[in-house]
């Protein structure tokens, strides 16, 4: 098993040293490695086991940092002066000294300010970004306490900094700022009505498959199946059905506060796996707000599984 550690300054000699380093984030457990070391980015790739192409968010303390990165427009400035430290990722063109290993080759960069307090003085700490994927194997659910990333990942990392759980419990809302309007890839915390009141104007739709590559329709997936009702009683009547073909099932209805959806809904996933269930019969929040995040994601975790 990897050590699990409270102190910054441990992390922080790991990550210097070229070592790979669990960091808790407001949104889930990321696995980081320096910005600048090409070596730890491809041991992080190899821990997921995640294809190489998948582009990397770079975590940064701050805007002064995440402009060594990327070309911020009016557009981006905005939102990272609003709402950085946050659970917001912006795309913007990249430097040319950002290196293909992050950006898959791409013309664009991923950026983020977290606002988790251990990882904030952590990178401050440290005086170079890291790039930070959720600290789950590829494909799997996210994990959103130090003991999943325990469990998930052994002793494949070096040091998990422990940060508690995470506060929001999905990942950061992507936006595309390369385009105008900007357009949403990934929902989160932060909802298309936060992003109108800073920029006014609506980001783009979402149409069409997604531009964040590895956005994948089955993903975030538990080993239980998944399914989704919009009552609770449409989720009583299946769970019945499948009691009677012998089904073990769990029901899990947070639906009336998609803020608690979200902060549990991994935990939830883990859980049903844990008890060793059939299926996990959620029944979804609103699709407003944060509510289109966990809707997203449970989509995702429903979604059929390649073989
Ligand atoms: O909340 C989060 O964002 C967490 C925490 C750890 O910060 N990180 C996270 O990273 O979710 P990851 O690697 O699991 O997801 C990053 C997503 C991927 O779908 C990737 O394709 C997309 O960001 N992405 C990264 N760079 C991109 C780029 N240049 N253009 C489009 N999509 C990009
Ligand atoms: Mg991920």
């Amino acid at each position: 098993m990897s050590t699990i550690t409270h102190d910054v300054k441990t992390a922080a000699d790991v990550l210097r040293r070229g070592g790979v380093v669990a960091i808790p984030t407001e949104t889930v457990y990321g696995l980081a490695a320096r910005a600048d070391n090409e070596y730890a980015i491809h041991r992080v790739f190899d821990i997921k086991g995640r294809p190489r192409h998948h582009p990397l968010i770079v975590h940064v303390a701050s805007i002064d940092a995440a402009h060594e990165y990327g070309i911020f427009n009016d557009a981006a400035f905005a939102l990272a002066n609003v709402l950085w430290p946050g659970p917001l990722t912006l795309i913007v063109p990249r430097r040319p000294e950002v290196s293909d290993e992050i950006t898959g080759g791409r013309d664009t960069v991923a950026l983020r300010v977290p606002s988790h307090p251990l990882t904030l003085s952590l990178l401050e700490l440290l005086g170079t970004a890291v790039v930070a994927p959720s600290a789950n194997r590829f494909g799997m659910v996210s994990p959103t306490n130090a003991q999943h990333v325990a469990h998930d990942l052994g002793s494949d990392v070096d040091v998990i900094l422990d940060g508690g759980t995470c506060d929001i419990g999905v990942e950061s809302t992507i936006v595309d700022c390369s385009t105008s309007p900007v357009q949403i890839l990934r929902p989160g915390a932060i909802s298309e009505n936060n992003i109108e009141a800073v920029l006014h104007e609506a980001p783009a739709p979402t149409t069409g498959p997604s531009r964040a590559p590895g956005m994948l329709a089955s993903h975030y997936a538990p080993h239980c199946a998944v399914e989704m009702f919009e009552t609770l009683s449409d989720a009583v009547s299946r769970q019945r059905q499948l009691s009677e073909s012998g089904m073990s099932t769990r029901i899990i209805d947070r639906s009336h506060d998609a803020i608690q959806c979200a902060r549990h809904l991994y935990a939830d996933l883990r859980e049903c796996d844990d008890a060793g269930l059939n299926v996990a019969l959620f029944v979804l929040p609103e699709p407003s707000g944060i509510g289109r995040a966990v809707r997203d994601r449970l989509t995702k975790a429903a979604a059929p599984r390649p073989k």
